[in-house]
Formats: C-alpha cells, sequence, structure tokens
C-alpha cells in the first residue's frame, strides 16, 4: 500500500476510467465488491455486505463481518450489535448517519448447522483477502480516524495481531494523516453477563467513540 494518497492514487475503477470523485469512486467500488470472490466466505453468504455511510466521513467505525441479520439485510451492523452500536452512538451523541461504517471482512462466515447459521471468527487469510477492500475503502473516504472495533478490526486497520486491552484508547498513526483508534467490539459487551460490568464496558465504549469525534474534529479545527 502507498504510504501517501492522493488523489491521483485513488484506485482504478469503472473500466478503465479514473475515477477521482470519492462519491462515485464508492459506488463502483461497492459494485465491484458485489461480485468479490476473493476468498471461499462468499459462497456460504447471502450477499456482499459493504460499507455504507458518506464518502466524506471524518470518523470511519470497522467492525469484523456482517452477521447473520446484516448477511441477509444487505447493511453493516443492523443487527443485535448493531443495536449495541447505535445505543452507544447515541449516548455519545454522534449522529451514526454522519459516520462510514464497514467491516474488516464482508462476506458472513459461518457454518450451517440445522436451520441455524452459527458464525464462525474469519482467519487472516481471510482477513488479508477482504483487505483489498477496506485499503481501498480508506483510499476514497480518507477519514480523520479510523475505529476498529475488536480484534479483527484492529487486525485489519493495523496490520498486525494486537491486544485489544493494552492498544485500547491510544490514537494511532496510521497512513497519510489518519489515525486509529481500538476499541472492543459492541457483541463483547452483549456477551457480558455481569450487569455491573457490563455497564461499565459500555460506558467505557461511548467514552472511546466520544474521544474518536473529539480527535476527529480538534484535527478538522487546527
Ligand atoms: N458484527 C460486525 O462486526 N459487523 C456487523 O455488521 C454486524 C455484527
Amino acid at each position: 500500500m502507498a504510504e501517501r494518497w492522493s488523489e491521483a492514487e485513488l484506485p482504478l475503477f469503472g473500466g478503465e476510467e479514473r475515477i477521482n470523485d470519492p462519491d462515485r469512486a464508492l459506488k463502483a467500488l461497492r459494485k465491484d465488491a458485489a461480485d468479490c470472490t476473493r476468498c471461499d466466505l462468499y459462497k456460504n453468504a447471502t450477499q456482499t455486505v459493504f460499507g455504507e455511510g458518506p464518502a466524506e466521513a471524518s470518523i470511519m467505525l470497522v467492525g469484523e463481518q456482517p452477521g447473520d441479520q446484516e448477511d441477509l439485510a444487505g447493511h453493516p451492523f443492523v443487527g443485535p450489535a448493531g443495536k449495541v452500536l447505535d445505543r452507544a452512538l447515541s449516548e455519545a451523541e454522534i449522529p451514526r448517519d454522519e459516520l462510514y461504517v464497514t467491516n474488516a471482512v464482508k462476506h458472513f462466515k459461518n457454518e450451517p448447522r440445522g436451520k441455524r447459521r452459527i458464525h464462525k471468527k474469519p482467519d487472516t487469510g481471510e482477513i488479508e483477502a477482504c483487505r483489498w477492500w477496506f485499503d481501498r475503502e480508506l483510499a476514497i473516504v480518507h477519514p480523520r480516524i479510523v475505529v476498529a472495533m475488536g480484534a479483527t478490526a484492529a487486525r485489519a486497520v493495523l496490520r498486525k495481531t494486537v491486544t485489544i486491552s493494552k492498544t485500547r484508547g491510544e490514537l494511532i498513526d496510521l497512513v497519510d494523516g489518519i489515525n486509529a483508534l481500538v476499541t472492543v467490539h459492541p457483541s463483547y459487551l452483549l456477551r457480558l453477563r455481569d450487569e455491573a460490568d457490563k455497564k461499565k464496558q459500555f460506558r467505557q465504549f461511548v467514552a472511546d467513540l466520544r474521544f474518536a469525534a473529539e480527535s476527529a474534529g480538534a484535527k478538522k479545527a487546527a
């Protein structure tokens, strides 16, 4: 990947035509991703669930992969984890429609078991294969900050495996003035059983989102 992105380095989309308009580039990228066969995950999924949000967003949120509901709906974070995310964004007073929301892996990795589809964690090869799309989303949207939610997102964004608890909350230089912030995945909050811990972790998640928004805003004003 280039160390710096400029308009001229935006990837080639739309056949031979180079598209320097971020909205159009994103639309063309989404269209290309619909036919993605870069790894085998498309075989067991309903559709590619591509990122959504304005091409000029200053904050990009990255999750792991679409879940069962996202796979059926074709939109990221619309299921139970999405509800937690929406509640946290609302508490942090961040309008979701101002964010670009995507996933490290764009197909639902699952194992059919009877009528159910069991979520399976994407492996490094699948994350690497899907980074082809993520790198291009990042180059086009060029946010101020990328919030990586959970280990899979952190792996895709930072290109290495990190421990969430050690990396959480720290502003990391990514490329070309873009910062990254690692936090927990909303599904982690859903899995917590102890009510007090759940509340505490949720508050911390909201604080991370607020910090990301402040960092993006502060940089914009500078
Ligand atoms: N979990 C994710 O990581 N992404 C989604 O879109 C939904 C659930």
